[in-house]
């Protein structure tokens, strides 16, 4: 796209719609079609878009040659510009907010405390920014132009997973992962906002209010974006098989770094992905289990919503080494069956003794945290 091309689309974009809030729509299992959105006021303290709010705009009254030219540029991909403007009027301003305050900071309410206290889940927020997007996803970081599935896992508001799907015609699938409801509603109503003011555009495919939500795009290839309310480890192991791209901009508690690497070791071989946290300093809490992960792009710096401008935040990018359920295979170990379930056995081929001391040294001295790991009811 030129940038005349974009200039014309942030205005068409901008100039088709005015802030409207809406509330309370119907819940509905599996909808082909439209949604069916009851609009009601909302007169709601905060203007931020919290439960009881969804951020879309006036009825889907376009004209249609803006339409046309907007659904062109989404199967080509919209620019950071234009990409935007869409999102800036998605979430009703609230696109690349920086700060300790920003909607995904105060939308959270006691359900989503008691919840994430419950499963010992971090609730720390913060958001990449557009341009940080933009960044992290390139040819040098995650290069998500040549893949086909991207996973948010901690997605927040959905702002990331939203932005790489408008941007990246190439990706089928978007997956947004989040365990907190309140956030997960700002994201499930950017998504209802975008199927109701584009009807010509995007389809919803599936909708349940407050657990999940599918959209895709009605001509051109089969694209879809889906939301889901959940926990990141309850993705299954078949899925995970699924994830080329992961962004896991999100901080696990140290109770549960055992269960992060096993997750983690689950991805297919070749998997990039990037953390919040090191992994190397987590995967000190698997004394027996290798290293799976190469690291990549060392110093990444992506723009966020609690960074430096000028210095962004630091972030570790991986690529997964190992296929799944391989541990060691060159040293003469092999993953025993039991491994899912949480048992680690080891058989030595007679090669490499010392070696394989080494490599197990700083495991046996971490030999407390095996308890942990692998509790006798796993
Ligand atoms: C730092 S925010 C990241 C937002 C977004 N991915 C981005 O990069 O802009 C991390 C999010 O992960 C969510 N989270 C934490 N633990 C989770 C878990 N176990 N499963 C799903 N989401 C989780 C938090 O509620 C939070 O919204």
């Amino acid at each position: 796209m030129t940038e005349t091309d974009e200039k014309a689309l942030c205005a068409s974009v901008t100039d088709a719609h005015a802030v409207d809030p809406l509330s309370e729509h119907t819940d509905d299992e599996e909808v082909d079609e439209e949604p069916d959105i009851t609009h009601t006021t909302s007169e709601g303290e905060d203007d931020y878009p919290h439960a009881g709010h969804i951020v879309i705009k006036n009825g889907p009254a376009k004209s249609k040659a803006a339409m046309a030219s907007l659904e062109a540029a989404l199967h080509a991909g919209l620019g950071l510009a234009a990409v935007t403007a869409f999102m800036t009027d998605v979430f009703g301003g609230y696109v690349d907010e920086v700060g300790y305050r920003t909607s995904g900071h105060r939308c959270i309410d006691t359900r989503d405390r008691r919840e994430a206290l419950q499963k010992g889940s971090s609730l720390l927020y913060g958001e990449v920014l557009t341009t940080g997007v933009v960044s992290m996803m390139d040819r040098q970081h995650l290069c998500a132009a040549h893949s086909r599935t991207l996973y948010d896992l901690g997605m927040g508001t959905g702002k990331l997973a939203l932005q790489t799907w408008l941007q990246f015609p190439n990706l089928e699938r978007v997956v947004g992962i989040e365990l907190a409801h309140s956030r997960y509603l700002i994201a499930e109503r950017s998504l209802i906002g975008i199927a109701h003011n584009f009807p010509t555009i995007f389809a919803l495919v599936s909708f349940k209010h407050g657990e999940y939500i599918c959209l895709r795009f009605r001509s051109g290839k089969p694209r879809y974006i889906e939301f889901r309310r959940c926990d990141l480890f309850d993705i299954t192991p078949e899925e995970q098989q699924d994830m080329e791209v992961v962004v896991l901009q999100t901080d696990i508690p140290e109770s549960l770094f055992c269960q992060l690497c096993r997750f983690l070791n689950r991805f297919c071989q070749g998997t990039r992905f990037l953390t919040y946290l090191d992994m190397c300093t987590v995967w000190e809490a698997m004394p027996t289990a290798p290293f799976p992960l190469c690291r990549f792009a060392p110093n990444s710096r992506f723009d966020t919503s609690w960074s430096s401008k000028d210095l962004g935040h630091r972030f570790f990018l991986w690529r997964k080494l190992h296929p799944r359920g391989c541990w060691v295979e060159e040293l003469g170990l092999f993953e025993s069956k039991q491994v899912e379930s949480g048992v680690h056995s080891s058989r030595r081929k007679g090669k490499g003794v010392s070696k394989l001391r080494a490599f197990f040294s700083r495991g046996f001295r971490r030999a407390d945290k095996l308890a942990r790991c692998y509790p006798a009811s796993e």
